[in-house]
């Protein structure tokens, strides 16, 4: 069969990741989370003292260290990607709220997005990927076959990490993640490049009420119909 690209977009911690990865080990694509490598060029300048006494991004000091970051994925024994920052596996540490806090301005700038819209195009050019982010149908793979737009509301998202967190044994308050969600979902909506939209000929999904099961099943189905006519 033809292999397609699937592109999946949508607010933060809306379950793009579980889904999108739980199809491409189902139908043995690669699995690429385009957010981990904005997370991990944020680890980077948090490791580099790219970021100033106020929180802001000394921006032409990470202009020039951009071609320094090499960002690529392990598979672990499961088969799933490990985020690699310049030959580190930052997997756990990238996910820590401190870096969610940080990410949304990183991923704003323009020179970043250059960077990594290149490198995920590069990634997708054989097909037979799955790759979940904010602008992958909009403006990394326009022309994917098959455009996802996940939705769901803060509140529910909010709880959604605070489960994840709180499973893996940390010990989050409830009140911040939110304020993190909604934060991260206005600068992503806001900015001026490549704002998280939906593509006009992406399928909305709103996962609030479904669950996991329903969700794989109603990804899946569309995988077959856009296969179908591929
Ligand atoms: O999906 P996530 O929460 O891991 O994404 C982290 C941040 O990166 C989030 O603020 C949005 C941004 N992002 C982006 O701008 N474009 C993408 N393709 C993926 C993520």
């Amino acid at each position: 069969m033809k292999k397609i690209i699937i592109a999946i977009d949508g607010f933060s911690s809306c379950g793009k990741s579980t889904m999108a990865k739980d199809l491409a080990r189902e139908i043995g694509y690669i699995y690429i989370d385009s957010g981990a490598m904005y997370r991990a060029v944020t680890l980077y300048c948090m490791e580099h003292d790219l970021f100033d006494a106020d929180n802001q991004i000394k921006e032409e000091e990470l202009k020039q260290q951009m071609n320094q970051i090499k960002i690529s994925f392990k598979l672990d024994e499961k088969g799933l990607p490990r985020t690699q920052l310049n030959g580190v596996e930052v997997e756990d540490r990238i996910r820590c709220l401190d870096v969610s806090s940080r990410v949304s301005p990183v991923a704003a700038l323009g020179f970043v997005r250059e960077a990594l819209v290149r490198l995920q195009q590069e990634m997708g050019k054989e097909k037979g990927i799955v790759m979940d982010g904010r602008d992958i149908g909009t403006a990394v793979f326009p022309q994917a076959e098959l455009k996802i737009f996940v939705t769901a509301s803060a509140e529910i998202r909010a709880r959604r990490r605070f489960d994840e967190l709180t499973a893996k044994g940390q010990n989050p308050s409830f009140e911040e993640i939110l304020h993190n969600v909604e934060e991260r979902d206005r600068i992503d909506q806001n900015r001026s490049v490549s704002p998280l939209r939906q593509a006009e000929d992406a399928l909305l999904l709103d996962n609030s009420t479904l669950t996991i099961a329903e969700q794989k099943a109603w990804l899946f189905e569309q995988f077959k119909k856009a296969t179908s006519h591929a």
